[in-house]
């Protein structure tokens, strides 16, 4: 017999993190793929990890082989920033990487009779506006407006919210005998998350995670980009409960595939202010990074959430104060403290 499980890939990584502790508190067997080790705590509650790419197709067989999957968190990604710098590779872990995946959840599918639920996060970089009047004009851009990224990070994603789409409605159309079930693909678009126990790697709304973990470690922090720069942001245990609710939600409720949501949009010096009222000796100053200017540019200053709402509930308990005050401010503290 086949242990009915949760699969989770890039496990160590930002998200992987606080939906690790979230699953595990559900008592659900929680398998993992990961590139790297996972940290002893987070190892601990998991039933087996196993340490690999996913672009690895032996790994997954012996996932296959062993559990019964029935729900995938499919968060293994080269970010914006990385990406970048090595597209070729990028497009390997980010696109061939999720391609495997799918595959992976429709196989499972077939093998225990119900469709896997598949969720994807997917990204503000999905987005791709041409220039900073029209960004300001676009105001709260819907799921379907400018989906013309600039990176080959937003291409990746948004062409993995395409195929997941596929494989949930369009799998094998033309085959004599139609797959039993298709894949369940629900997916976020996510706005530049931020976390009070790890710092992203990689990507370019990094600033704003960078900024406050620098001025809580006592460490000066240059900011990439320019003080006026607004892209939405959400606290990190919001897009876990995100993740987790949208995976839980009723298939018949919902009217997408993709959904955006996000909690507040402050400016970088927004941002830079509540930092330096909680860490009054923080020193940040303004270097920017024309490039990788261009790329935040390039993203909305804000997305409309409105069908997230409407159809799965989704509601972020962290406004822009609230995220700081009751979230990040006292959990970074403790970590840097201990
Ligand atoms: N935070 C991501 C990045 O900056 C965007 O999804 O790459």
């Amino acid at each position: 017999m086949r242990t009915a499980s949760v699969l989770v890939t890039g496990a160590s990584g930002e998200i992987g993190h606080g939906l690790i502790d979230r699953l595990a508190q559900s008592g659900r067997s929680i398998v993992t793929v990961d590139i790297a080790p996972l940290e002893p705590p987070l190892a601990r509650k998991v039933r087996r990890e196993f340490t690999g790419s996913i672009t690895d197709k032996w790994i997954l067989e012996r996932v296959l082989a062993e559990f019964e999957v029935d729900l995938v968190f499919h968060l293994a990604a080269l970010l914006s920033t990385r990406s970048e710098f090595t597209p070729v590779t990028a497009h390997e872990v980010n696109v061939e990487g999720t391609l495997r995946l799918l595959e992976f959840a429709q196989h499972e599918g077939e093998s225990h009779g119900r469709p896997v639920v598949f969720m994807y996060p997917s990204s503000i970089a999905a987005y791709g506006l041409p220039d900073l009047d029209t960004k300001t004009r676009a105001g709260r851009v819907h799921e379907d407006e400018w989906n013309t990224p600039s990176t080959m990070y937003g291409c990746n994603k948004l062409y993995c919210e395409h195929l997941g789409r596929y494989y949930a409605r369009y799998y094998k159309q033309l085959a004599v005998d139609t797959p039993p079930g298709r894949v369940d693909f629900r997916c976020v678009r996510f706005p530049g998350l931020i976390s009070a126990v790890t710092v992203p790697a990689g990507g370019t709304s990094d600033y704003a995670p960078e900024m406050i973990h620098a001025a809580a470690r006592g460490e000066p922090y240059a900011c990439f980009v320019r003080p006026d720069t607004r892209i939405p942001f959400m606290a990190m245990p919001d897009a876990v409960d995100a993740l987790s609710t949208l995976a839980s939600t009723p298939r018949e409720k919902l009217s997408r595939t993709a959904y955006n949501a996000t909690a507040f949009n402050p400016t970088a010096k927004e941002i830079c202010e509540v930092v330096v009222q909680a860490f009054p000796g923080a020193r940040i100053t303004w270097q920017v990074d024309k490039k990788r200017q261009a790329i935040v540019d390039s993203w909305p200053m804000d997305v409309n959430d409105g069908a997230a709402r409407r159809d799965w509930g989704f509601a972020p308990r962290y406004d822009f104060r609230r995220a700081f005050d009751e979230y990040l401010i006292p959990t970074i503290r403790e970590r840097y403290a201990a």
